[in-house]
């Protein structure tokens, strides 16, 4: 009986992404691991990270968050970049052995604004408005105690910083390889800082109501679909809680959700990754609909990628039905590197085990099998 369920399961369906093919609806999520060199490249370690998810029988991997630029951007220390030719090289070794093992990988590119806290080039932050972010550093990241406040970006500061996504997304592409590129839009970072009322109280055309404010997402979404061209897929990737304030709902509910899609529909993105706590829940009331209900609702074409405590297949499950192309695994994919080939052999799924998260959420020789 399981054994038939779960060889079913409408996850391990294929599916299309701008004449990319998935074998499977099942991808890895983005998931920051600080174990690039100082200058940003990657590592061995980080190759044999990520070509094991491929190994494992996801047939998409998203990368950590990238940074992009070497001004305001970086954000943890040891965290890799995509901003110059040497950093690009050294994702070409990773990207190469995921695709030799038979995966696909896009890139995440974001921007820490307000939250950077291990920045190398950079001892101060910048941000939409000047107000100190919520919360405290994460200590897990090599943080300490409460943010700075960040300087208010002027226009060159915003050009810059746009310019920066184009530029990695060109790398990412034409020196590394990468299959796709994901702006990261969402977790409390600097797109997020934009997008969010009360870390934006600007009061020229970045910032205003939902719309105005998503204007900055919607700008790099430009430039990188200039820089990459018409071929390549591209999307952000949108949140409601962030990491220094869990349980942020956007402030204008049901009716903001439908101008974000509304407005993501008509970009020239291809998907959009909802990350939510758990993604098959109602978005702002205890009735109505979820992020990925609402995003179909509201753009009917788009390709919805699903991410938040779907390691559960029946949760996963729900999540396609409810509209979603594919769904993202994060620590469901660090306990089970393997979880595809898992659950189309129907075997027994390894219980959510995260010691290798702490002290410092590095990589670990454990986690790598050596
Ligand atoms: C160690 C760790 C690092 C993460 N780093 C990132 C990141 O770099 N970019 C991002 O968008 N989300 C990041 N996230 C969030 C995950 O992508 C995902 O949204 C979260 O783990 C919830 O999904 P899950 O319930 O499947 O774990 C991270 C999560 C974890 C556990």
């Amino acid at each position: 009986m399981t054994v038939h369920a779960a060889v079913a399961s409408s996850v391990l369906s294929a599916t299309t992404l701008k004449g990319l093919a998935f074998a499977n609806r099942l991808s890895v999520a983005p998931m920051t691991r600080i174990s690039a060199t100082a200058e940003g490249v990657p590592t061995e370690r980080m190759l044999r990270y990520y070509e094991r998810f491929a190994r494992g029988g996801f047939s998409l991997l998203t990368t950590e968050g990238i940074y992009t630029d070497k001004a305001y951007a970086q954000t943890y220390k040891g965290q890799p970049g995509l901003a110059d030719r040497q950093q690009a090289e050294g994702w070409k070794t990773v990207v190469d052995a995921v695709h030799a093992a038979g995966g696909r990988i896009f890139a995440q590119l974001m921007h820490g604004g307000a939250l950077a806290q291990g920045n190398g080039y950079r001892g101060d932050t910048v941000g939409p408005s000047a107000l100190e972010p919520r919360g405290q550093q994460m200590v897990s990241y090599h943080g300490e105690g409460l943010y700075a406040v960040p300087r208010e970006m002027d226009e060159a500061n915003i050009a810059e910083a746009i310019a920066g996504f184009a530029q990695a997304a060109r790398l990412a592409i034409e020196v590394a390889g990468f299959d796709g590129v994901e702006i990261h839009g969402a977790n409390g970072y600097l797109l997020d800082q934009f997008f969010t009322d009360y870390t934006n109280r600007r009061q020229d055309r970045w910032g205003g109501d939902i719309g105005k404010r998503l204007g900055l997402s919607l700008a790099v979404l430009d430039a990188v679909r200039e820089a990459v061209g018409d071929e390549v897929p591209v999307g952000l990737r949108l949140s409601q809680g962030k990491v220094n304030d869990l349980r942020h709902k956007w402030a204008e509910g049901e009716e903001g959700a439908a101008v974000v899609f509304k407005a993501v529909a008509e970009s020239t993105a291809d998907f959009v990754h909802l990350t939510e706590f758990e993604a098959w829940q109602p978005a702002f009331s205890e009735t109505g609909k979820s992020l990925v209900a609402l995003a179909r609702q509201h753009a009917p074409d788009l390709f919805v990628i699903a991410n938040g405590g779907l390691h559960d297949i029946i949760r996963a499950e729900q999540v396609l039905d409810a509209g979603a192309n594919m769904i993202a695994l994060g620590r469901g994919a660090l306990t089970n590197p393997d979880w595809p080939r898992i659950t189309a052999a129907s075997g027994a799924l390894r219980p959510l085990a995260l010691d290798m998260l702490s002290p410092i959420s590095d990589i670990k020789d454990s986690e790598l099998g050596y």
